[in-house]
């Protein structure tokens, strides 16, 4: 039976992530992977975070197996608070309202729901979080691309894009920013441009869709102040995550944001999933209470900031000819510009005989070019997998260029 004839028109807006293929391919063998974003367990405390659970499932058992409100459990709501004022200095004001959400995965979803009419302007980053990007799609906006430096947004550029938008008549609905070690740039916006953005955002009227999951893996300095930090208008939208300093599989993020935008996201995830799960809901709030978190980014810091460095001195050797790259303040990502204009999804094909991946650019970039870049992550390999890999992805790279 053909079953495709059953399928929605808007099926066909929805693009499958080249990212979770490739995790695919590095489930099944193998390989050395500089795919994913993922964190790396071998520093995480298992023994105390167990023994935290242990003690108070047995008292919340009833509670944790129970559905829960959809905005997320109090308690929950109350620690993360606890959490950004603490780590980040970001305080709530009076017109915001929080809610949690499965994975940050999911407000980016949601949001696009709740914002985005067909032909609405949005702006992104050039590159930017490709599922972000496969969230707005099937919604139907006008995408344009800023393009980033070696320090994020350029946001003078950002400003000329808007000057000639508006001498047109057209007005942007949001600009949607990874401002912290940004995935997969790995770059990180100065405290000037954020405050730009925020005046930009004010002056032609727009909102900031703020994601910001890395920004508490920072190797170098304290963590930046969020662009939400200058926000006292209720114009920015504030999201984070619990699966880059605690644990993905939990699938828990948030967001901060204005109040009437929490409660439309609230009515709409209502349709979508109810809530968060209650189980993983009630995990996070001993682990943060507990400050697990603390203890795994204390071990898991030092660790990505060796792997960063074993990648930037391993790129030095096999392609100072052949590149440029970013040498990200922190996160779990850099990004690699190749010289030539070869195409990094050919260069895949080659690399994988051998037993590497990595992220072909052009997915981050809304208008598909960046055809001749890279994400390499550089916390999930190990340092002898860094440079193992980055040599045998030397030979891919000299074999297609040669073939
Ligand atoms: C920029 C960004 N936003 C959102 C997400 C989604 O994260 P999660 O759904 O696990 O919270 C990721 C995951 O890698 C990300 O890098």
């Amino acid at each position: 039976m053909s079953f495709s004839r059953f399928f929605s028109d808007d099926l066909k807006l929805y693009r499958q992530s080249d990212v979770r293929e490739l995790l695919k391919v590095t489930e099944q063998k193998k390989v050395i992977s500089f795919g994913g974003g993922l964190p790396d367990f071998s520093m995480f405390p298992f023994k105390e975070a167990i023994e935290v659970l242990e003690e108070s499932l047995m008292i919340n058992f009833q509670r944790a197996m129970q559905y829960a409100p959809t905005k997320g459990i109090s308690q929950l709501i109350d620690v993360l608070k606890d959490l950004m004022k603490i780590e980040i200095g970001l305080d709530a004001r009076e017109y915001d309202d929080m809610i949690i959400l499965t994975g940050s995965q999911q407000g980016l979803d949601l949001a696009a729901r709740a914002l985005i009419n067909p032909g609405d302007i949005i702006i992104v980053e050039k590159p930017t979080y490709l599922a972000a990007l496969n969230s707005f799609k099937p919604r139907k906006p006008v995408i344009y691309g800023v393009s980033q430096d070696s320090d994020g947004l350029n946001t003078e550029e950002l400003e000329k894009l808007l000057r000639e938008l508006y001498s047109q008549g057209k007005k942007v609905k949001f600009l949607y920013t990874i401002p912290s070690n940004h995935n997969p740039a790995g770059t990180t916006l100065p405290e000037e441009r954020r405050k730009h953005i925020y005046e930009l955002a004010s002056k032609y009227d727009f909102l900031v869709f703020e994601d910001d999951p890395y920004n508490l893996i920072m190797f170098e300095g304290q963590p930046m102040k969020p662009i939400k930090s200058f926000d006292h208008e209720g114009r920015v939208i504030y999201m984070s995550t619990l699966s880059k300093i605690l644990s993905p599989g939990l699938r828990i993020g948030w967001i901060m944001a204005e109040k009437s935008f929490v409660e439309a996201i609230e009515l709409i995830k209502q349709v979508a999933d109810l809530h968060t799960s209650t189980l993983s809901q009630f995990i996070a709030i001993e682990w943060i209470k507990r400050k697990i978190y603390k203890e795994f980014l204390s071990r898991s810091v030092p660790l990505y900031r060796a792997k960063r460095d074993a990648m930037l001195s391993s790129l030095e050797e096999n392609f100072s000819n052949e590149g440029s790259w970013t040498r990200p303040k922190g996160g779990l990502f850099l990004m690699m510009y190749l010289n030539r204009k070869i195409d990094t999804k050919e260069l895949l094909k080659f690399s994988m005989k051998r037993g590497v991946v990595f992220v072909p650019g052009e997915s981050f970039f809304h208008d598909s070019s960046g055809k001749n870049t890279m994400r390499l992550n550089f916390s999930y390999p190990t340092e002898k997998e860094i440079s193992k890999g980055m040599r045998l992805l030397k030979e891919a790279y000299t074999e297609l260029i040669s073939a």
